[in-house]
């Protein structure tokens, strides 16, 4: 945890960054379009959540949320509120091969990852993709960016034509670019204003997804 714990801390103090907030970093710089309200949609959340293992310290990991005694990912939590809201399908992208219980040897795994743009397989298939023409993209930021499996997701999905809604939750980077990554991925999509959290306001971020799925006109479907 410390290994990126104090860096996030210390770039946020130093360039005083106004995404390190926990909240202020839903501004995006893409363009950006509302869905229209009381439209039927056919809308799936898709999420990468890596809750960190049993036995690391929670209250300092804060990587797992606890809410009324279950146990969540950050972002899975977050998926589950949208789903909620919205009557959306939910799918969880998971790789092939999993990733290493603990946090020492993910950190590494996923740096390597990064650092040599190691695309992983995907086992989660999503048969009826087409089906979908609103999709809520989640993701937590892994050393700055996203998990390198959302690029392997992005790789295996054409989202021309549908809307793409991301949501994101962090230890202090906010976005971290992750929104122009992924337009400069999918060009034909229309992306919607998303949802970035920081992963200690996340187990009481319900009422505020909810009001965010409001303004962009996806509360009720
Ligand atoms: C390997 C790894 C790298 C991380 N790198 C960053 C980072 O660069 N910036 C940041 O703000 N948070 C970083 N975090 C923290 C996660 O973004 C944060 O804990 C998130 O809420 C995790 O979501 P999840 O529980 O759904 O996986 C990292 C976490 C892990 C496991």
């Amino acid at each position: 945890m410390i290994r990126y714990f104090i860096p996030f801390t210390l770039l946020c103090a130093t360039l005083a960054f106004a995404s390190c907030g926990d909240n202020e970093d839903n501004d995006i710089d893409v363009p950006t379009e509302e869905v229209v309200p009381g439209t039927n949609h056919n809308v799936l959340v898709a999420y990468f959540s890596e809750p960190l293992p049993d036995g690391v310290d929670a209250s300092t990991s804060a990587s797992r949320v606890i809410v009324n005694g279950d146990l969540y990912g950050s972002v899975e939590y977050m998926a589950i509120v949208i789903s909620e809201a919205t009557g959306a399908d939910v799918v969880r992208i998971q790789t092939a091969t999993p990733y290493p219980g603990n946090f020492d040897d993910l950190a590494s795994q996923a740096d390597n990852e990064r650092q040599n743009d190691i695309r992983p397989a995907l086992a989660t298939e999503i048969e009826n993709f087409d089906d979908y023409d609103v999709l809520f993209v989640g993701y937590p930021i892994w050393w700055y960016q996203m998990p390198m499996a959302m690029y392997s997701f992005f790789d295996e999905y054409d989202f021309t034509g549908k809307t793409l809604i991301p949501f994101s939750s962090h230890g202090g980077s906010g976005w971290s670019g992750t929104v122009d990554d992924i337009a400069g991925m999918e060009p034909n999509a229309t992306m919607v204003d998303g949802y970035s959290i920081s992963r200690n306001s996340v187990a009481g971020s319900a009422d505020g997804i909810r009001e965010w799925l409001g303004r962009i006109g996806m509360s009720e479907q």
